[in-house]
């Protein structure tokens, strides 16, 4: 029987993004049990940036709760990711866990490649921010391919329960999860790699925040399309592409022994600098 994660951002209990797992499990037309793991219930410490987890297996200097996270996502066969707008972005404890996926890079296989769908509930419409750019890419970072996406207009606790459309969407979702891949639709104003409709402007091109791919934005009788091909090597949930970050970040690693003295030496006329309040 297949595995479903529901990674749930909110802490509100029974609130929306908890209603919105449970209503798409209960579409997904595959016999499956479904695993929940409401992220604010984890202990997670923030990420001290020593990168010893790349030359540890994986495995953190820090005791906390980031291996349950883990080994629950390693052991799914498809996730649902639910997290709710604040203030314009996902909740923290999302971006927590983000920053150390370092983590998972020597042990990447176990992660690759699993469908996922994101849900984006919200108080009010177009107050979105940059919230999906951060849960795509965090998806992605993570291994996942993402295989649907929607927001879920709904304020208040469990509201989400009360809107017909809601249920639609949540069977639309369901159905998708573990459905052969479709093609991202090309209509100009998603990404054509990855789906997303979160692009920055760089020189000449158009980059796609979520996968980092590139194209062009082009204006046709007032109607604005973007065109996004497969340009970099950062498709950011391939094997090859984490591969590469990890021997950037051990290249390095291996170099900063080198200027370690220089900088100790510059920084020290630094360390005084300053109040600390706490
Ligand atoms: C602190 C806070 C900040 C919020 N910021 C936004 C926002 O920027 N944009 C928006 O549309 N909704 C915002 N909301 C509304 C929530 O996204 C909405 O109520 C959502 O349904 C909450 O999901 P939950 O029931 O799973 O907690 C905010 C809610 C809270 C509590």
């Amino acid at each position: 029987m297949k595995q479903v994660l529901g990674i749930i951002g909110s802490t509100r209990k029974m609130g929306n993004s908890e209603l919105a797992v449970k209503m798409i499990s209960r579409q997904i037309p595959e016999e499956h049990s479904l695993n929940l793991l409401r992220a604010s219930d984890l202990n997670i410490e923030p990420c001290l940036g020593c990168y010893k987890c790349l030359s540890r297996e994986g495995r953190c200097v820090q005791d906390d709760d980031m291996e349950v996270f883990l080994d629950a996502l390693a052991k799914a066969d498809g996730v649902i990711l639910s997290v709710p707008v604040y203030f314009f972005g996902p909740t923290g404890i999302i971006k927590m866990i983000v920053d150390r996926i370092c983590m998972i890079y020597p042990r990447f296989e176990q992660f690759i490649g699993k469908p996922c769908l994101i849900v984006i509930p919200l108080g009010i419409k177009g107050k979105d921010g940059y919230t999906s750019a951060a849960l795509g890419s965090a998806a992605m970072t993570l291994g996942m391919d993402i295989v649907g996406e929607a927001q879920i207009l709904a304020g208040g606790r469990g509201e989400i329960l009360i809107s017909e459309e809601h249920h639609e969407t949540a069977k639309e979702l369901g159905s998708l999860l573990f459905a052969p891949r479709q093609e991202v639709v090309r209509d100009g104003k998603r990404c054509s790699i990855c789906g997303s409709q979160s692009f920055k402007f760089i020189e000449e091109s158009v980059e796609c925040l979520v996968c980092q791919n590139q194209g062009t934005l082009t204006v046709n009788n007032d109607e604005a399309a973007i065109d996004i091909g497969l340009t970099s090597s950062s498709e950011l949930n391939t094997l090859g592409d984490r591969n590469h970050h990890l021997g950037f970040l051990m290249g390095k690693q291996k170099d900063y022994p080198k200027k370690r003295e220089k900088i100790k030496e510059m920084s020290a006329e630094y360390k005084k600098d300053g109040v600390w309040i706490k």
